[in-house]
């Protein structure tokens, strides 16, 4: 170079570590007001969609920016059922990697990777194409983590059934019996909670992939590997290691709070709380403490949790006022699923049942109005001359 161009090149452009507040485009999908701690999809709040929505409808909603009529929800319901049924090689896949102890969001990593290829349309990439393939992706990723959700504890797959919903049909495919209709109330709204959350990592990097104008398998395989990460989708698992942990370790004098507050001073972060957009409580995790305070009337170990809950939630506000750290949506939801049979493991690929929605209502979004991404990085190696090999 000669010069300084590698120095000066790169600071054109605004630096905003973890793109914090950078706009990277428009969208109809959500609204999230952080301050006030809103959220809506596509125009409609979430606490009015967990109330009087199902998660089929808030699936057509995300897709068309409106609700549908009564007949063609019914219709696309129907579209969606249709899908429902896996190739047997995404069972043996399934089958397969299980046997190796991989972790279940890996699994359905490599699971949604290999429907793929039995998907003639994969590379057919007009509109029609693309809504199908979204469609495929919606109801086949239901049935291939209830799947999952057997497998690793070694039982074989129940197929789905044609007369049910997608939260009944879930929990008849993970169990194997037909829920009550308050375990599918609650699945549903599971459902729905999880649908959509503007451009957060994983639907970015759904959106990044897609820009190249690659398929959208592969976009959702990116998704789905960055949704496993502890400081995204991950952190609903690690809640409950955390209440496990203070569980065996009250007594002799520690308290929650002395837990909480030691983690605190050590700088460790406590999951299920924070958020780079919501400086005030999530409206989620408001929607599932309240779910949870409803069967915790019901059920002993619920309860026991939930009282272990908010005990750090209060300590944690307390403690960290400043900082305006409340509950995200993987705090409360962790205790709920566990009233349904799920376990930890099984957390964030029950969030990735919801959220493929909400992936793939982005990847369309995308398309429509498509220029790749491609930003740029600061390049702070300086500046070096070849030496030849011999003289190193
Ligand atoms: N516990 C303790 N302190 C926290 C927490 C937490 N959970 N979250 C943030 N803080 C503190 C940070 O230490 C930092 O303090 P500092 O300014 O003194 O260094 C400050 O709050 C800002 O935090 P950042 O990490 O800079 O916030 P960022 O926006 O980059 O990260 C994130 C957001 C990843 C969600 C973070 O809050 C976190 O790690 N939370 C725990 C993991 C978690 O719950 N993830 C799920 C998020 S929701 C979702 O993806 C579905």
């Amino acid at each position: 170079m000669g010069d300084d161009s590698y120095k000066t090149e790169t600071k054109k452009v605004e630096y905003s570590r973890g793109l914090e507040g950078v706009i990277i485009g428009e969208s109809t999908k959500c609204f999230i007001d952080g301050e006030k701690g809103y959220l809506a999809y596509s125009g409609i709040s979430i606490e009015e969609l967990a109330e009087k929505s199902s998660y089929e409808e808030v699936c057509y909603l995300l897709l068309h920016d409106r609700l549908p009529s009564r007949a063609e929800l019914k219709e696309f319901s129907e579209e969606l059922k249709a899908y429902r049924e896996i190739p047997d090689d995404v069972y043996r896949e399934i089958r397969g990697s299980v046997r190796y102890g991989v972790h279940p969001m890996a699994v359905l990593r490599l699971a949604v990777d290999r429907l793929s290829i039995f998907d003639e349309e994969a590379e057919i990439f007009n509109p029609s194409a693309n809504y199908r393939k979204a469609l495929k992706l919606i109801s086949k990723l239901n049935t291939i983590t209830a799947v999952i959700g057997r497998a690793i504890k070694g039982l074989e797959p129940v197929r789905p059934r044609q007369d049910l919903n997608m939260a009944a049909n879930w929990l008849w495919m993970f169990k194997g019996e037909l829920p009550s209709k308050e375990m599918e109330k609650i699945f549903d709204i599971i459902l729905i909670l999880h649908a959509e959350h503007e451009i957060n990592a994983s639907t970015f990097s759904a959106r990044v992939v897609i820009s190249s104008l690659t398929d959208i398998y592969s976009a959702v395989v990116a998704a789905i590997g960055s949704l496993k990460g502890p400081l995204h989708g991950g952190a609903n698992e690690d809640v409950i290691r955390l209440l496990e942990e203070i569980e065996s370790g009250v007594g002799n004098g520690v308290s929650v709070e002395d837990i909480i507050i030691s983690k605190i001073n050590k700088k460790e972060k406590i999951p299920g709380f924070g958020h780079r957009v919501y400086k005030n409580y999530d409206p989620r995790a408001a929607i599932l403490k309240k779910i949870a305070e409803k069967i915790a009337e019901k059920d002993e170990n619920i309860k026991r949790r939930l009282e272990i809950g908010k005990r750090i939630e209060k300590v944690m506000i307390e403690k960290l006022a400043q900082k305006r750290i409340y509950p995200n949506v993987d705090f409360y939801s962790g205790i709920v699923m566990s009233y349904l049979g799920i376990e930890p493991r099984m957390f964030t690929v029950i969030f990735a049942t919801g959220r493929i929605v909400g992936w793939c209502a982005h990847i369309l979004e995308q398309l429509k109005d498509n220029r790749i991404f491609r930003p740029r990085i600061i390049y702070t190696g300086g500046e070096k001359t070849y030496i030849s090999i011999d003289n190193r």
